[in-house]
């Protein structure tokens, strides 16, 4: 038995106990359970880093409004189905601010987070033609968002991107899109759990293979202008956040609240569907509902059958933090780069000690340091370095877990606090002494 800062034995208990057969498999919340678990029994403090929650106080501008908004009696009635007049509009100016794109306010729908937007386009794209029955994920990518497919029995098909960057990447769509079965296409961008951010050739590949084969682009926008290598807070001044939307006019633009503005705990975004595909008629609809466009289906058919809305005080939160930034009064990005210092530091104590970057490049520059990083440590599959890492006091997700085909785990930076470096670096010190690199 090596000599290592948790017991092995109450790791491979407890996971004998939640009854998981294979670790690299292990979901987020078993992680959590077991590293909370193990801390509570052994005293030791645990580096947390498989949740991807805001570890940062959520932005003032959102909570004063929102107060405001609770005081002046929002809270008795129903918000409008399509959303808070003031928030659609500030979405629409932070669309041209931000992405320098020319979207209308009605196309930008209030959700309860992103996660409710992904779910609402699933359905709606699914039924807009009887042939196209599958969504297409360009992963790695964020896992709930098959699991929504598999709550609601639709199909889905997938690929790793990890060999298919730049001029590869293609080739590989147009396999998939040319059988016809693929309503709609998503990815995130920065990327859940890479961090790679797909350039702006690939943008093209995807927006231009969208047009041709009539296909929707969902492009998850959940961690907007959060790729810190470049300076992407300055309103209605470039560089701008690369998006899909410069083209193809078929998309929806998912942001969300939750972490770039670390308002997840109240469950908002914008949902922004282009103007084109807002107007747009498919059979399917009509022959479902008798009528409607893909705008006012997910608005008023999906959209009200899930949850009639979405929290009317959010919306007014929401509504402030894009004007404030619109308006160059808040610089939103300000408050949550600290998760790419953290990100630099840890990633060079990995590093330090054998690791290496998974995802590590896009098309040759050094990947961002941001909210997640990759890791790998030589001849280990995903499943043995999770595992491993657990019996030093360290949680991380497999890579398998996100669609992933490469080994290793993600890393995420945000409830890392100041003086985990330190216990990191002699911990992993440890840990490279008891597995000598051949
Ligand atoms: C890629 C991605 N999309 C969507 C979400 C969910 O966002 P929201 O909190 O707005 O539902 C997350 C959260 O982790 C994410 O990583």
């Amino acid at each position: 038995m090596k000599n290592t800062p948790i017991e092995q034995h109450l790791i491979d208990e407890t996971i004998n106990e939640f009854q998981i057969v294979d670790f690299s498999k292990a979901t987020i919340r078993e992680v959590k359970a077991i590293a909370s678990k193990a801390e509570a029994v052994s005293g030791v403090e645990f580096i947390k880093m498989e949740m991807g929650v805001p570890g940062l106080p959520a932005s003032a501008v959102g909570v004063k409004a929102e107060i405001e908004a609770l005081q002046n009696g929002i809270a008795s009635l129903y918000p409008d189905i399509n959303g808070l007049a003031e928030l659609k509009k500030e979405a629409s100016n932070f669309i041209k601010a931000f992405i320098n794109v020319d979207l209308s306010a009605e196309g930008c729908v209030p959700v309860t987070g992103s996660m409710q937007g992904t779910f609402a386009s699933f359905l709606t794209c699914s039924q807009c033609n009887e042939e196209k029955d599958t969504i297409l994920f360009i992963d790695p990518g964020f896992p709930v968002q098959k699991q929504q497919l598999l709550v609601m029995g639709q199909k889905y098909e997938t690929f790793d991107v990890y060999d298919y960057r730049g001029e590869k990447l293609k080739d590989k769509l147009e396999s998939y899109l040319k059988k016809g079965n693929i309503s709609a296409i998503i990815y995130s961008n920065p990327n859940n759990p890479s961090w790679i951010c797909l350039k702006e050739e690939e943008l093209k590949v995807i927006g231009e293979l969208a047009t041709q084969y009539d296909v929707i682009v969902l492009e998850d926008l959940a961690y907007f202008a959060m790729d810190f290598r470049q300076e992407l807070g300055e309103p209605y001044q470039p560089p701008y956040q690369p998006s899909v939307a410069k083209y193809t006019d078929h998309y929806v633009l998912l942001i969300s609240g939750s972490k770039a503005f670390s308002y997840a705990g109240q469950r908002i975004g914008v949902s922004c569907i282009s103007d084109k595909l807002y107007h747009r008629m498919y059979p399917g609809l009509t022959k479902r509902y008798g009528g409607g466009t893909f705008g006012t289906v997910f608005i008023h058919r999906v959209l009200y059958a899930l949850s009639s809305g979405t929290s009317h005080s959010a919306q007014y939160a929401m509504a402030a933090m894009l004007k404030a930034a619109n308006e160059g009064q808040y610089n939103f990005l300000d408050e949550v780069k600290v998760y790419g210092e953290r990100a630099r530091k840890l990633k060079e104590i990995f590093q330090r000690y054998g690791f290496y970057l998974v995802y590590d490049n896009d098309l040759g520059d050094p990947v961002a340091d941001g909210f997640y990083f990759t890791i790998g440590y030589p001849g280990m599959t995903s499943g043995e370095l999770a595992k491993e890492l657990m019996y030093y006091g360290v949680s991380a997700i497999s890579l398998v877990t996100t669609g992933s085909k490469q080994e290793g785990l993600r890393a995420c930076t945000s409830f890392i606090k100041d003086h985990q470096y330190a216990q990191l670096d002699e911990r992993m010190k440890l840990f490279a002494e008891n597995h000598p690199i051949g």
